[in-house]
């Protein structure tokens, strides 16, 4: 697993960069239950991103958030050394992780920088341990 291996915080026109291409996977998300659409991009240390949004359904329980849909995709095309992670919605308060992503994110990624985004460019970037401080993780196995 990715925890122990530190991650340079990525450039700010990288971040930029995963901010519009995690903007741009938003306009894809299925959200007709919460109306919430949000966005995701995920960044290697080898520079490929890979975007998700979330996809809502009928029987609400199965809706996936956009981080997971971005992390599932690329760890299913053999991706990893995951550094950054962009998200936008459009709200009045920047949007985190939810507490189920966080764990995702953690097991797949490790402390990696988790950008957030809203539609009028305002941002924050944080370390995933910053907003899981004691994660459970195979080290608890
Ligand atoms: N959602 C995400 O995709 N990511 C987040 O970080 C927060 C929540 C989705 C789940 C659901 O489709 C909608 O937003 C409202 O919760």
């Amino acid at each position: 697993m990715s925890q122990a291996r530190p991650k340079r915080r990525p450039s700010r026109t990288i971040l930029a960069e995963m901010a519009h291409l995690a903007r741009e996977a938003r306009e894809r998300a299925h959200a007709p239950y919460s109306g919430f659409r949000v966005g995701a991009a995920l960044k290697t240390e080898t520079g490929e991103i890979v975007t998700g949004c979330n996809i809502e359904n009928a029987s609400y329980g199965l809706s996936m958030c956009a981080e997971r849909v971005a992390v599932f995709k690329a760890v299913s095309e053999g991706l990893g050394g995951f550094t950054a992670i962009a998200i936008v919605a459009d709200a009045s308060r920047l949007t985190p992780p939810c507490g189920a992503c966080r764990q995702i994110l953690w097991e797949f990624c490790g402390d990696i920088w988790v950008r957030m985004a809203d539609l009028t460019g305002r941002s924050r970037t944080l370390r995933l341990r910053e907003l899981l401080p004691l994660p459970f993780d195979q080290r608890n196995l």
